[in-house]
């Protein structure tokens, strides 16, 4: 990359590909707009900007009939490209309205999820879009959900090793070690991101943790222990609005090189790993509560390191065009 981009520029996932079917449209927001996706005529997912040019309804209250998405309150209907196609109180005679056309946003599926694209559309670039990818023979299971809270809070808690204290009795009872005490290694920068080596002080468990911060709003964790439990966690957080963002959580694992093994821990991991989801989803909305009465974030540790690190790279990238809300101001 030449110059820096904001984080706008990015392609961000916003709904799994088999999500976008039937009559109703999806509703979503990246970076304070409102989006509807539907399939048009030819089965392609399609996003427009969620606001109908003739009398600004959600055309997500529409209705999607033959490819074509239907604003319920006039009835005015727009195929794929965002143009009207017919407008039901108009007598033959007379034409459609040339501004009757809405924005259209660039959209890619891949590895079964749609993701948009958030800046100007003319800058597009689907060679920027990076995708969950796991070595061969991991087994992964993928996840999205919503969180109350601006996606600084998600993105710092994805990178938070430490706050698996929270996870105590979820996703950390079975490595039982993470919740002992750890240093950092040297953590590189770039503007693509950051790369970070976490050491546990207790050398026995064989444990190694490396912690990737990517362009746009990516984490990704790889764990090892002693070369037969690998686990590679992948996390797109998308911003929402000030207060709403989307995870998508990847998480491939590799246990003995074996695929029955390692089909069976992914069994027993998920529901953990579901019950820890919804310990952050409780613990971001409480936080997301006490930002927005004006808290900040008032003492470190040395082991916040990676957070803090992370937290100088991300307000470089973020414009800041929309976060000026209450909550925008992410710990320190
Ligand atoms: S507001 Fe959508 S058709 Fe009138
Ligand atoms: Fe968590």
């Amino acid at each position: 990359m030449t110059s820096l981009r904001t984080l706008r520029e990015a392609w961000y996932p916003l709904l799994f590909d088999d999500e976008v079917k039937g009559s109703r449209p999806c509703s979503a927001e990246l970076w304070g707009q409102p989006l509807v996706l539907f399939r048009d005529a030819r089965g392609r997912v399609v996003c427009l900007e969620d606001a109908c040019p003739h009398r600004c309804f959600p055309l997500s209250a529409g209705q999607v009939r033959g490819g074509e998405l239907q604003c319920n309150y006039h009835g005015w209907r727009f195929d794929g490209e965002g143009r009207c196609v017919h407008i039901p109180s108009l007598t033959e005679r007379r034409s459609l309205p040339q501004a009757a056309r809405v924005e259209t946003r660039p959209t890619l599926v891949r590895q079964r999820v749609v993701w948009v694209w958030a800046g100007d559309p003319s800058a597009a670039d689907p060679s920027l879009l990076e995708v969950p990818d796991f070595p061969p023979g991991y087994h992964h299971m993928d996840q999205r959900d919503e969180f109350e809270c601006h996606y600084a809070l998600l993105t710092q808690n994805a990178v938070d090793i430490a706050h698996f204290f929270l996870h105590r009795r979820s996703v950390a009872l079975p490595f039982p070690p993470m919740l002992g005490s750890f240093e950092w290694s040297e953590i590189q920068w770039s503007d693509e991101g950051l790369r970070g080596e976490l050491t546990l002080a207790d050398a026995r468990v064989g444990l190694r943790l490396q912690v990737e911060a990517r362009f746009p709003t990516t984490v990704r964790i790889e764990a090892d222990v002693r070369g037969v439990i690998r686990v590679i966690s992948q996390y797109h957080i998308t911003p929402m609005s000030p207060s709403r963002s989307r995870g998508f959580s990847f998480i491939g694992m590799n246990v003995a090189g074996s695929s029955l093994v390692t089909r069976l821990a992914l069994q027993v991991f998920q529901p953990l790993f579901s019950k820890g989801v919804s310990e952050d989803k409780t613990a971001l909305r409480l936080q997301q509560e006490r930002v927005e009465k004006g808290f900040t974030s008032r003492a470190a540790a040395a082991s916040d390191r990676f957070l803090l690190t992370y937290e100088k790279w991300r307000r470089r990238l973020d414009d800041g065009r929309l976060w000026h809300a209450p909550g925008a101001r992410a710990p320190e």
